[in-house]
């Protein structure tokens, strides 16, 4: 039923893209579909398809340019506007332009005219309020040399620019940039350096000469955690030592600034290839319904992928089933996961047991942590004010110099304020703990879980003996938080609506309260780090582990570097258990986190890869029942579906594998071929998790190589164990091929939905 569903998801859109072909009643179906008032004089813009004529190769940008230009009316609109918004040349065959329907309409009849979309705005996936906190006078960059990591590979950001001059974009001890690198540099006031070598803004097509410089804080957040410089001691704080740098430290950037439309995205990616990144990073939303053509990063990743450039996007920060957007098997396609660091203080009682609890970013300089000072409980009388430190709560209570107790709530910071005003030394917060890292709090604060928070209280209730007191001690960023990692609550989960059954997420990567670069109004303070949470924050982390393994291995293919990031992720977490669902402290399950947490240095060394011919792309989409216009929307080419030999999505060699059974389908025999990328003499043998209510069965026992890039195939059959399972329900299983030595667990998650 679900693979049918997307079928018709996807024949629907086919039926659209013919209703605009058919001219007599296409122009209330673009207007219906464009979504916009019945105007027909409106001006919007729109991206124009082309098909390339027949036999005409056609040569420089500015030949493609005259030839996009002889589809529009005139060059200017009365406003001074110039119709034309973008050429493109790499990412697709067309181009962006100022139109009303009407003249979308005529150039439906126009050779070489293929599909018309509406321009649209997206979002940035994440999740962050902007709260900003400066750091400049206590902040000290000292540069290191530690790491030459992703050395010399260029990703390629594009997202909302960066602050050239942050310490974390410094090119201190970076190579110089590559020798055939002539790609734009449209800073003002500062010509690109050995980190930053270079970037352009694509901004709806009129303030191109406006400078990629972020004014939003996401993209500098992006760029840095996929390739920031190290900046040792970031922040000085109290104790907080933190060495920041991005995962590729060694890596070059491009940044591309975009205005976050279709068109300007598209742009982003076009002068990417131009410039000719090695991997880019790209974290902005689509629709979880767009389908390939609809979604410029399937649609873009495309092109790019074939170019050998690997993409890693962002799932997207709805939470929900079948909200993932993206879903394309040649984009690797990143949830969020909150690892296991955290910016903690202890408090010590009394009695001298011990409570870790959360920080936040700030942690006091001034706050002598040796000392045991009386603990005060305002809530003691169970009054709503009292319990939540409430503004007046206060008044007639004693809390001078004294660690006050307070119930967490929506204004924590308010609540800090309160117990200053009151003369109280310190204040715990008691109750759950939300992303509140960037909170600037006045006092030294302490925020205890309800568990922990209920053992103080009892303690607080009976000392035994002297009056209850307590310390806090506080620890900077410590790891060893469990049980982690866990699974974002906003992170975007599959099944995918659109791409007829490829497991997605890939995998989940660092996404959840992530320190980076970042920039601060009344800035510029260039050692300013902070705190954000999104799968933005999770995709650049992927980026930046491609690079590194562009670096090691630079003939591998996009899908061969996919296949090292899935089949060697962590599928439990740290104490070995199923990752925990921050929506619900439940184990998750395969659909919030594909094949699991990365793991840079496996991936670096899979063993096996799951590599595909680009071609296969097409038989997939044929596959698809995509209609070979909309094929050509992607590929640029003309396809014939029946001369390409379809491709069932489940059959895709995909390093995951997903299928889907009923009563009338009890079983799918799934054909894999993987490639020896490890030592020439490898014998690998299976080691299966049997999904619950079915079976595997393996065509063979043993992957035996004798040679480096061999290939062996081999066939998995998964079959219903009766009684047959209720529709709609999923089942998990894995498939690990483990080598001999036992260097190499090449790991495939499965998963199945009962129809
Ligand atoms: C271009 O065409 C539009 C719409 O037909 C018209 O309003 C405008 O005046 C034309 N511009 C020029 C420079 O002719
Ligand atoms: C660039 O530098 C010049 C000279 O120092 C200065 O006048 C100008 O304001 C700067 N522009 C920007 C955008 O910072
Ligand atoms: C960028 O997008 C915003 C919001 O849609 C819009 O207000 C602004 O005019 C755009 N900027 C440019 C240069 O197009
Ligand atoms: C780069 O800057 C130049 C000069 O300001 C401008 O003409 C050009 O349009 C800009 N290009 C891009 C892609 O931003
Ligand atoms: C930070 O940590 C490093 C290494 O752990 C140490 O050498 C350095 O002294 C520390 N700096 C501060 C200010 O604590
Ligand atoms: C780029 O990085 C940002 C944040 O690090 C991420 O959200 C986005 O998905 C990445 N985009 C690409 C194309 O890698
Ligand atoms: C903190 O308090 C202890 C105990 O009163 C004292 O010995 C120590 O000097 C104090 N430290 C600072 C930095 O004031
Ligand atoms: C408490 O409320 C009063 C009156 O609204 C206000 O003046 C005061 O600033 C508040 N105090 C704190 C600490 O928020
Ligand atoms: C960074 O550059 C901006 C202009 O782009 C400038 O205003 C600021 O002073 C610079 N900051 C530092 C720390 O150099
Ligand atoms: C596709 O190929 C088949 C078989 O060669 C042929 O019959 C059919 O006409 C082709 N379709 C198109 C649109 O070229
Ligand atoms: C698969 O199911 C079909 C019925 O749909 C049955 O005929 C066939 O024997 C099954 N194959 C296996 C290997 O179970
Ligand atoms: C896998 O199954 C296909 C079709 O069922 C068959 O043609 C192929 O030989 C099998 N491959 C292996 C390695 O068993």
């Amino acid at each position: 039923m679900k693979c049918s569903t997307s079928i018709l998801v996807l024949l629907f859109i086919f039926l659209f893209v013919t209703s605009v072909h058919a001219s007599q009643t296409s122009d209330t179906k673009l207007r219906s579909v464009a979504g916009q008032n019945s105007d027909s004089n409106e001006i919007l813009t729109y991206i124009i398809h082309l098909t390339k004529p027949e036999g005409k190769t056609l040569l420089g940008y500015k030949e493609l340019e005259s030839w996009h230009k002889s589809f529009l009316p005139n060059m200017t609109l009365d406003s001074g506007e110039p119709r034309l918004v973008y050429s493109y040349f790499e990412v697709m065959t067309g181009f962006a332009a100022r139109l009303t329907t009407d003249e979308v309409e005529a150039m439906q009849h126009m050779d070489g005219f293929l599909h018309a979309e509406l321009n649209v705005q997206r979002e940035l996936e994440t999740t962050y309020t902007p709260q900003y906190l400066g750091l400049s006078d206590t902040s000290t960059g000292i540069w290191s040399t530690e790491s030459n990591m992703g050395e010399g590979i260029i990703i390629g950001v594009i997202d909302s620019g960066i602050p050239p001059n942050h310490s974390s974009f410094s090119d201190n001890q970076m190579p110089a940039k590559p020798v055939n690198w002539n790609g734009i540099c449209n800073f003002t006031n500062f010509s690109c350096n050995n980190k930053i070598i270079g970037g352009a803004t694509f901004a709806n097509g009129i303030k191109m000469n406006s400078p990629p410089v972020d004014t939003g804080g996401h993209g500098t957040h992006v760029a840095s955690i996929a390739a920031g410089n190290f900046v040792k001691n970031a922040m000085v704080v109290g104790k907080f030592n933190y060495t920041a740098s991005g995962m590729a430290p060694r890596a070059h950037l491009a940044i591309y600034k975009t205005n976050f439309t279709r068109a300007d995205s598209l742009k982003s990616y076009d002068q990417a290839m131009t410039d000719g990144v090695n991997i880019i990073n790209y974290s902005i939303s689509a629709d979880p319904t767009d389908n390939f053509y609809n979604d410029e990063a399937a649609l873009s990743g495309y092109k790019a992928t074939e170019k050998g450039i690997s993409v890693s996007v962002s799932a997207g920060n709805r939470g929900n089933p079948k909200s993932l957007s993206h879903s394309a098997p040649w984009l690797t396609v990143v949830g969020a996961s909150w690892p296991d660091r955290r910016l903690a203080a202890a408090v010590r009682l009394g009695n001298s047991d011990e409570f870790i609890g959360e920080t936040g970013f700030y942690q006091p300089t001034q706050f002598n942590s040796s000392i045991f000072r009386p603990i005060v409980y305002p809530g003691a009388n169970n009054k709503r004010e009292t319990l939540g430190c409430w503004n007046g709560s206060l008044n007639n209570i004693d809390v001078k110099d004294k660690i006050v107790l307070c119930w967490a709530g929506n204004d924590n910071i308010g609540k800090g304020r309160v117990v200053l005003a009151a003369g109280g030394a310190a204040m715990i917060l008691m109750g759950p703990i939300k992303n509140t890292r960037n909170d600037k709090h006045v006092l030294p604060v302490l925020h205890v879980n309800s568990n922990d928070a209920n053992k103080i209280l009892n303690y607080y209730n009976s000392p035994g003996g002297s009056p209850p007191n307590a310390r806090i001690v506080f620890k900077g960023q410590v790891s060893g938080r469990r049980p982690a990692p866990t699974i974002a609550p906003t992170s975007s989960r599959g099944p995918s609506q659109t791409n007829g059954g490829i497991l997605k997420p890939d995998v989940i990567a660092p996404g959840y309260e992530i320190l980076a670069a970042s920039i601060v109004r009344g800035g510029p303070f260039n050692n300013y780090f902070k705190f954000e949470s999104g799968t933005s924050m999770a995709s650049p982390h992927v980026a930046g582990v491609m690079a590194l393994i562009k670096k090691k291995h630079p003939t591998w293919s996009q899908a061969a570097i996919q296949s090292a990031i899935i089949t060697t992720a962590d599928d439990v977490d740290l104490a070995g258990n199923r990752f925990v669902d921050m929506k619900n402290w439940k184990p998750s399950n395969i659909f919030a986190r594909g094949a699991g947490h990365i793991n840079p240095p496996k991936a670096m060394d899979p063993g096996l890869v799951y590599d595909r011919n680009f071609s296969d792309y097409i038989g997939y989409m044929c596959g698809l029942k995509y209609k070979p216009s909309l094929i050509q929307l992607i590929t640029g080419r003309r396809v014939n579906c029946t001369t390409v030999m379809n491709i069932k999505a489940s059959q895709l060699n995909y390093p995951s594998i997903m299928v889907t059974l009923s009563s009338n389908s009890p079983n799918e025999t799934i054909m894999r071929t993987v490639t020896n990328v490890g030592k020439a003499n490898s014998v690998y043998t299976p080691k299966i998790v049997h999904p619950a209510n079915a079976s595997l069965i393996l065509s063979t026992n043993r992957l035996q190589f004798s040679a480096i890039n061999q290939q062996l195939s081999f066939n998995v059959t998964i079959t219903i164990v009766p009684p047959a399972p209720v529709k709609g329900t999923i089942s998990e299983g894995k498939l690990e091929w483990v080598s001999i030595s036992n260097s190499h667990v090449v790991r495939s998650p499965i998963a199945i939905v009962f129809d």
